[in-house]
């Protein structure tokens, strides 16, 4: 689909000839689901971030077409779409694979050896940050790419597929999972939900749990043993943090000094 995309304007045209291929990928269901996503929110301009996984639900990525559906939808130029879209490193401007494999390269999962996780994946698949080995959206397609912080420095090094968690990698457990994803095969996270493909969980970050594993998803504990660890001890022994008092004295503020 040739489109114009003109950010000084703000103008985002799809060549008429081609409005019935952008048509017929945003259907009327899709738009239902947008309606519904809308529907959440006391301003639709609140559902843009559901909207853009919608949309990564429906084409993998974000497109064109998909930032002017969005823009569509919300009554919102093309360019504010877009910078939102392009902010968040979660939207994929470029189409990604069946899969989505992220290493935690962050200081401590780097240090207990994320970079040489990383580096092995990136040798095994011969691609680098955000690349596609294979077809993609088709079976065993994998896109790799460096994270940030994933929340689970307790369990370094950590790596993600499609947003579920695989604790304690180191590059030989890791190299094993990948091969497992070119298979076919759907090895089970470390915790929390079991594994779909990319475009599924894109459909359950849009908010509708309706697909492949969303029921379990849906009730699914994403909390590590390790995580909780401290919680616990302290629930055993009755420990609890002091109240919060009512009134608390506030350091001066440096002006007032
Ligand atoms: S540094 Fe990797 S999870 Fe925090």
């Amino acid at each position: 689909m040739t489109e114009q995309f003109d950010v000084t304007t703000t103008e985002h045209v799809i060549v008429p000839g081609e409005r019935a291929a952008y048509t017929a990928v945003f259907d009327e269901k899709v738009r239902a689901d947008a309606r519904e996503v809308i529907d959440r929110y006391p301003d639709p301009r609140s559902a843009l971030l559901p909207l853009l996984h919608l949309v990564q639900s429906v084409q993998g990525h974000v497109t064109n077409e998909g930032i002017e559906f969005c823009a569509e939808q919300l009554a919102l130029a093309t360019a504010e779409v877009s910078a939102v879209a392009t902010f968040y490193t979660m939207y994929k401007r470029n189409p990604c694979g069946q899969h989505l494999v992220s290493v935690c390269t962050n200081t401590l999962c780097a240090a207990m050896g994320g970079d040489e996780v990383y580096k092995r994946l990136g040798d095994h698949l011969g691609v680098g940050h955000e690349e596609t080995a294979g077809t993609p959206g088709e079976q065993g397609s994998i896109t790799l790419e460096h994270a940030e912080c994933l929340a689970a420095c307790d369990l370094a090094p950590v790596l993600q597929i499609n947003y579920e968690y695989y604790d304690n990698q180191d590059s030989t457990t890791a190299l094993e999972l990948v091969r497992a994803l070119q298979r076919g095969e759907k090895p089970p996270p470390t915790r929390g939900a079991p594994l779909t493909d990319f475009r599924d969980v894109e459909r359950q970050l849009a908010g509708f749990f309706d697909g492949p594993g969303a029921e379990a998803a849906e009730n699914a504990s994403a909390a590590a043993p390790e995580t909780v660890r401290g919680a616990r001890v302290a629930d055993e022994h009755g420990w609890t943090a002091p109240a919060m008092p009512d009134h608390a004295e506030l350091p001066p503020r440096p002006d007032d000094k």
